[in-house]
């Protein structure tokens, strides 16, 4: 195990498992739908779980990326900020977004809205991590693969200080680490 990581939340074998069966589901959830979705992943943190997710999705689709950050904007509400644009137009699409993690909420509401507002028909969430005892805003996650507790988790695409994104699974950094 990496020397940074206290402990190991969610194995790689349950992320491998777990990634199927939903890829399984949303496949079989699309199934009569004559147009498929378009997958938008988050950009960094939900690249992982993308590429894995995928593998497992029975129909031919097409994946774009989206980077968010959120700020404080006016009244400390926090806003978002388009880092990276969509490539293309999703006018009449559906939408699959795909998220590493679902912390406060306010990152997949804010996206969701900002998709439906480009003309999106509709948007799933699909998540790697919910997170639900930091939820500020509510929000319908309608794929979740793992509930954790409140700990800040790193590895499979999620970062401190940007490291530790490659780490095969999940895992609670050691506290000494945060300094
Ligand atoms: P939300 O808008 O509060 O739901 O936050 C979502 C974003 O915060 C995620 O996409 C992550 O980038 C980041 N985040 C939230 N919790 C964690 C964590 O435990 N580890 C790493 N990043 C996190």
């Amino acid at each position: 195990m990496h020397p940074h990581v206290k402990k190991i939340l969610v194995s790689e074998e349950e992320i491998k498992k777990r990634s199927l069966e939903l890829g399984k589901q949303i496949t079989e959830d699309y199934n009569d739908s004559e147009r498929k979705p378009l997958f938008i992943a988050l950009l960094k943190g939900s690249v992982p779980f993308l590429a894995e997710l995928i593998k497992h999705i029975d129909f031919d689709l097409e994946i774009d990326f989206m980077d968010v950050s959120s700020y404080e904007g006016t009244e400390s509400l926090r806003d978002i900020r388009i880092l990276k644009d969509l490539d293309r137009s999703i006018l009449g699409e559906s939408i699959v977004l795909v998220e590493d993690i679902v912390d406060t909420g306010r990152t997949v509401k804010e996206v969701t809205r900002l998709l439906m507002n480009k003309g999106a028909t509709d948007v799933r969430v699909v998540s790697l991590l919910d997170k639900p005892s930091r939820r500020e805003v509510e929000v319908s996650i309608d794929y979740i693969g793992f509930e954790i507790p409140n700990e800040f988790v790193i590895g499979f695409g999620l970062d401190f200080n940007e490291l530790y994104r490659n780490l095969p699974f999940v895992g609670v950094l050691k506290d000494e680490c945060y300094k």
